[in-house]
């Protein structure tokens, strides 16, 4: 596929375009600074700058495209990364404008250009345990989609927000739209210099829920949802299958969780942070677990 990746210089595109080339696909990455990647070609744009992502919309992805003298491609998909990703980085309100601003201008572009399958990022902080002030904890568990959505802080509201544009652009236009309710990003470098620190001390974790996704399992569930067509608006949380601590489920149940609903049996590492409607409906199936990447390290 010819594919269209915002915010791909990022701590999570530059370990899923790799993925994507891997897997065949050609990708434009539209940022605001490049990445310096052998196959990958850039071009630099703001999303929140609605002439822009049309035009990047309707553009040449590289100079071998003029080769053909065909015209200008068209886009198979876009998959959208770019954002402020956390509270604390901008203001509350440039963070929401950012977020909210572009990912309307980047699904807007899309669907009035006729592509058929947009990949959109939102975040496991919509549930509102990340970014709260003091402790909240989950309605219950394992925290599957259907869990309400009530965050507090700016960046979550931002994709909350994006989720509602996300369902009202498919509504309208019939695309397929999947948002990944995205867990805490983990690059490969990052299990050496971190973990030990999360095995010390597990309540480092509790913001996410002790989920976590390896950067390159998240690539696998992009391309799963590349290749995966016909289910319209989806929200999928995304997470790998064990806890990011070295604690059973049970453990953590007892000191953490102890008045929380536990609506499943679950397995003695089995992430809170339920993955189950990617693998049922995607067959998303993570390959890194932080145990191995630490025994390598
Ligand atoms: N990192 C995580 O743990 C995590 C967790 C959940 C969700 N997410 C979401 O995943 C996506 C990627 O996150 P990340 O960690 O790679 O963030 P990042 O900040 O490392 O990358 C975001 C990229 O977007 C680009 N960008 C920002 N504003 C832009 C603009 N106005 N126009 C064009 N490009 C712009 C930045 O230059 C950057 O390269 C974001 O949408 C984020 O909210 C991340």
């Amino acid at each position: 596929m010819r594919i269209l990746f915002t915010g791909g210089s990022g701590k999570a595109g530059r370990h899923v375009i790799p993925v994507l080339l891997a897997q065949g696909h050609r990708v434009l990455n539209v940022d605001l600074a490049p990445l310096d990647l052998p196959g990958v070609d850039n071009r630099i744009a703001d999303i929140t700058d609605a002439g822009q992502m049309f035009d990047v919309m309707a553009s040449y992805a590289g100079f071998d495209e003029l080769d053909p003298g065909t015209g200008m491609p068209r886009f198979d998909a876009v998959v959208h990364f770019a954002a402020v990703p956390r509270i604390l980085l901008k203001s509350d309100n440039e963070c929401f404008r950012v977020n909210t601003l572009g990912t309307y201008n980047v699904i807007d572009a899309a669907v009035k250009f006729g592509l058929r399958k947009i990949i959109f990022a939102s975040s496991e902080t919509t549930y509102g345990v990340c970014f709260a002030d003091g402790t909240r904890k989950p309605d219950y568990l394992p925290m599957d989609e259907g869990h309400p959505t009530e965050p507090e802080d700016s960046y979550a509201m931002s994709k909350v927000v994006n989720e509602v544009t996300a369902r009202a652009f498919q509504r309208r236009s019939g695309a397929d739209i999947y948002g990944l309710r995205i867990n805490n990003v983990i690059e490969p470098h990052e299990y050496a210099r971190d973990f030990p620190a999360y095995v010390a001390n597990p309540g480092l974790r509790r913001r996410n829920i002790f989920a976590y996704i390896d950067a390159r399992d998240l690539g696998q569930m992009v391309g799963r949802c590349l290749q995966t067509d016909g289910l319209g608006y989806q929200i999928f949380n995304v997470a790998n299958d064990d806890h990011s601590v070295d604690r059973s489920t049970a453990d953590l149940i007892t000191e953490y969780y102890a008045d929380v609903p536990v609506r499943s049996e679950m397995g003695p590492r089995e992430t809170f942070y339920s993955n189950a409607k990617a693998k049922r409906l995607l067959g998303f199936a993570p390959q890194h677990d932080w145990r191995t990447e630490l025994a390598k390290a």
